[in-house]
């Protein structure tokens, strides 16, 4: 059908218009690409009343489950690949060492600091242990990032973080380091495991309707932050895991994987992380603390 004329494009410009004297320039840009996308997406699916009707329902629902414990629309983001998409477009550079993941809906705010090679694993949580030790440092010099920030969290090995658990303590497998004057830390973790994304709510729907498993590789999420340095939000997935080819979030890539080496009782993990020069910003935590 041939929609580039006649009424529905009148609308469209119409309501460009009306949204045409936004002072702030980037606010203008992103409201007029808005309404134009959005106008073009409804006329090429030829939106009925009954979808549009289970759309609007279908956001009330995502509403519903969001709050300070979960946040759904930032689910959904990241199992449409749209989180990801946003990583790569600011930060990934050809020939950059290690990648950029999304941050995710389970970083929690506010996570202890603990001591150099302290575990962020209570006593009594089942799993077996990992001692993750690297260095911080400059990517074009090479120098190493005294007093480095590495805030690191993880799953359970039933697949749940503590704020969806009430069986582990608060702030259970999270926890933030600093690097010391060579740029080194160490902490020790769980070796971890895969986990599905919540599928309880509108995403779930989603993701049967689309037959994509909702798991996730298993990973251990960092943010490493420092002044002077672009903050490197990133995961580490265990080098071999099959399921890092079909990541529910579209996150999972070869540039973000460890070699986790058996050691006794436990694994070694041996992973840096070069920062480049830049602005430091932390990203906002989607659980309150
Ligand atoms: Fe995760």
């Amino acid at each position: 059908m041939e929609t580039t004329a006649g009424p529905e494009q009148a609308l469209t410009e119409k309501v460009l218009k009306a949204y045409s004297n936004i002072e702030n320039p980037r606010l203008k840009f992103i409201v007029s690409v808005l309404i134009k996308h959005l106008h073009a997406c409804v006329k090429e699916m030829q939106v009925t009343d009954d979808e549009w009707e289970f759309a609007w329902d279908f956001m009330e629902r995502m509403a519903a489950m969001t709050g300070p414990e979960r946040n759904e629309f930032l689910l959904f983001a990241d199992v449409i690949g749209v989180s990801q998409l946003i990583e790569t477009l600011n930060h990934e550079k050809p020939g950059q060492p290690v990648g950029f993941a999304l941050v995710g809906p389970f970083l929690r705010a506010n996570d202890p600091f603990r001591e150099r090679g302290a575990s962020i694993a209570s006593d009594d949580t089942t799993g077996t242990r990992v001692r993750i030790s690297g260095r911080v440092f400059d990517f074009e010099t090479n120098t190493p990032i005294e007093g480095a920030i590495l805030d690191t969290w993880q799953a359970a090995t039933n697949g749940f973080y503590e704020n969806q658990d009430p069986n582990q303590p608060d702030y259970n497998l999270r926890g933030r380091f600093r690097t010391d004057e060579n740029g080194n830390f160490e902490i020790v973790a769980l070796k971890p495991t895969a986990y599905p994304v919540p599928t309880d709510g509108p995403v779930g729907e989603l993701l049967r309707a689309a037959r994509r498993p909702p798991d996730r590789p298993a990973h251990i999420h960092f943010i490493v932050s420092a002044p002077g340095y672009e903050t490197l939000v990133t995961q580490i997935f265990v080098n071999g895991d099959p399921i890092i080819e079909d990541d529910a979030v579209f996150t999972a890539s070869r540039n973000m994987v460890g070699d986790f080496e058996k050691e006794g009782d436990h694994f070694r993990l041996t992973y840096d992380f070069p920062l480049k020069r830049g602005v430091s910003i932390m990203p906002k935590a989607p659980i309150a603390a």
